[in-house]
C-alpha cells in the first residue's frame, strides 16, 4: 500500500493583490515556483524555472492558459506544465486554492 504524502499548503498572497496575468515567484524549501492568476480568475501554480535554461517562468507573458518564458518564447502549459511544440520538456504543477480571499499552493 502507498501513502499519499502529506502536502503543506503555502499562502501567496491575497487574491486582490495579485493582478491578472502577472506572474509571482515564491520559493518553498528552496523549489522556486511560479503562481499565476489568470483573466477568468482561475489560479494556476507551475515550477517557477523553464527547462530549457532556467527562465524565470514567474517573469513570462501569459496568453490565455499558457506563460511564454521570457528567455526565448518557450510556451508552457499552466494547466499541465507541458512545454509546446516545437520545443519540448514540462514543469511541475501545484494545486492551489483560494479560501477568504487568500491564495494557497499545495506542495
Ligand atoms: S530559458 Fe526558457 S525558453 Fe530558454
Amino acid at each position: 500500500m502507498t501513502m499519499t504524502p502529506f502536502k503543506q499548503k503555502i499562502f501567496v498572497a491575497y487574491f486582490d493583490e495579485m493582478p491578472q496575468r502577472i506572474g509571482r515567484e515564491i520559493v518553498v524549501d528552496g523549489v522556486k515556483i511560479a503562481v499565476f492568476r489568470l483573466l477568468d480568475d482561475r489560479v494556476k501554480a507551475i515550477g517557477g524555472v523553464c527547462p530549457h535554461t532556467q527562465g524565470p517562468l514567474a517573469e513570462g507573458i501569459v496568453s490565455g492558459e499558457y506563460v511564454y518564458c521570457p528567455l526565448h518564447d518557450f510556451k508552457v502549459s499552466l494547466l499541465d506544465g507541458a512545454v509546446q511544440e516545437p520545443d519540448d520538456g514540462y514543469v511541475a504543477t501545484y494545486d492551489t486554492a483560494i479560501d477568504d480571499d487568500k491564495v494557497y499552493i499545495y506542495v
